[in-house]
């Protein structure tokens, strides 16, 4: 039914609105429509995407229930539309280049604060339908992180003992297709090498990092795993830009989503899928080169 208003979308102020209708005009949703002389809500579909909002000059619209401004705490934030006149593109390349995946990290720890601005940030990535489902685990301290990367370890202990008995990995064929195969064949041997090392007290999955964050969440949404995807690589862009560095581990990714064990150690929903877990701390390695990449294909249709 056609009303005034919905609960969940938009509030418009007609004090303010000028009737530009521009916020009809990029409504992907059909929801806005300049009528008699001022902005009326035609539907309830609104998918809370802001756009209204961000080409509303004159402030007419606001979101009192559902959306909120994003903050940081960290460091100074102003907010600004940047454009071509204000980078260049080679800035950008050399923005996103300078990210690398850092497996050394110093003792220094990570605040809490600068934690809670990565999660800020992240959840600004994309997301399929705007669902923005995703939820964060943070696990902050060497010694926290360090108890995680043991109980990983026992994951694997299991994993391996299965992968190593040729018996085993051919019955599991009509199982899990040739899935412990592969492991067999591409992780075995360094899985094998990492359980000796933690035995000595060397971190080989998290890389003695002293933080880690995990991002989950249930898998309803339009595209969970691109969502958490997304959002991770935010978290590791804008951690190089606060001189911290991180590693994403997708060894604990899959042992995680396989573990029971571990989403109870983790406090993570049972049904929640982890779709990232990054280490995260000061870098203590310099890179003075970007990094190389192998050859590709790319064909124009
Ligand atoms: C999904 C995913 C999982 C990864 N898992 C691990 C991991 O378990 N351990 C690790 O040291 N690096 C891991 N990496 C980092 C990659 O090895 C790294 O991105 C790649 O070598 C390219 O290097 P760069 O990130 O420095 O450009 C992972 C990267 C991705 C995208
Ligand atoms: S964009 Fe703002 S000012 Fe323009 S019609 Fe919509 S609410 Fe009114
Ligand atoms: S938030 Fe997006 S979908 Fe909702 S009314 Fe505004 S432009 Fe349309």
């Amino acid at each position: 039914m056609p009303g005034e208003s919905i609960v969940t979308g938009p509030q418009i102020d007609p004090s303010k609105c000028t009737l530009c209708g521009r916020c009809d005009s990029v409504c992907p949703k059909d929801v806005l429509l300049v009528k008699d002389k001022k902005v009326v809500t035609v539907n309830d579909d609104c998918m809370l995407c802001s756009h209204c909002y961000a080409v509303c000059s004159p402030g007419a619209i606001s979101f009192p229930w559902f959306l909120k401004q994003v903050k940081f705490s960290s460091f100074k934030y102003r907010e600004k539309i940047l454009s071509s006149k204000d980078h260049s593109p080679s800035e950008i390349v050399n923005i996103f280049r300078s990210r690398r995946s850092v497996r050394k990290f110093s003792k220094d720890t990570v605040d809490d604060d600068c934690v809670r601005d990565l999660v800020e940030f992240a959840v600004t990535a994309p997301s399929g339908s705007n669902c923005q489902e995703w939820e964060f685990t943070v696990v902050n301290g060497r010694d926290k992180v360090w108890d995680l990367a043991l109980q990983v370890k026992s994951f694997f202990v299991k994993i391996n003992r299965l992968a190593a008995n040729p018996l085993v990995r051919i019955l599991s064929i009509p199982f899990t297709g040739r899935k412990l195969l592969n492991y067999y064949r591409d992780h075995y041997e360094t899985v094998r090498r990492a359980i000796r090392e933690s035995s000595m007290g060397i971190d080989r999955l998290f890389h003695g990092a002293p933080c880690v964050i995990v991002i989950h969440s249930g898998m309803n949404g339009s595209t969970p795993v691109e969502d958490g995807t997304y959002a991770a690589y935010n978290i590791c862009m804008l951690a190089h830009y606060m001189g911290l560095a991180t590693c994403l581990i997708g060894f604990a990714v899959e042992a995680v989503n396989r573990s029971d064990e571990l989403k109870d150690y983790l406090d993570i929903y049972e049904k929640n899928r982890v779709h990232a877990v990054i280490a995260l701390g000061k870098p203590a390695v310099k890179f003075s080169k970007h990094s190389l990449r192998k050859d590709y294909t790319v064909e124009f249709m």
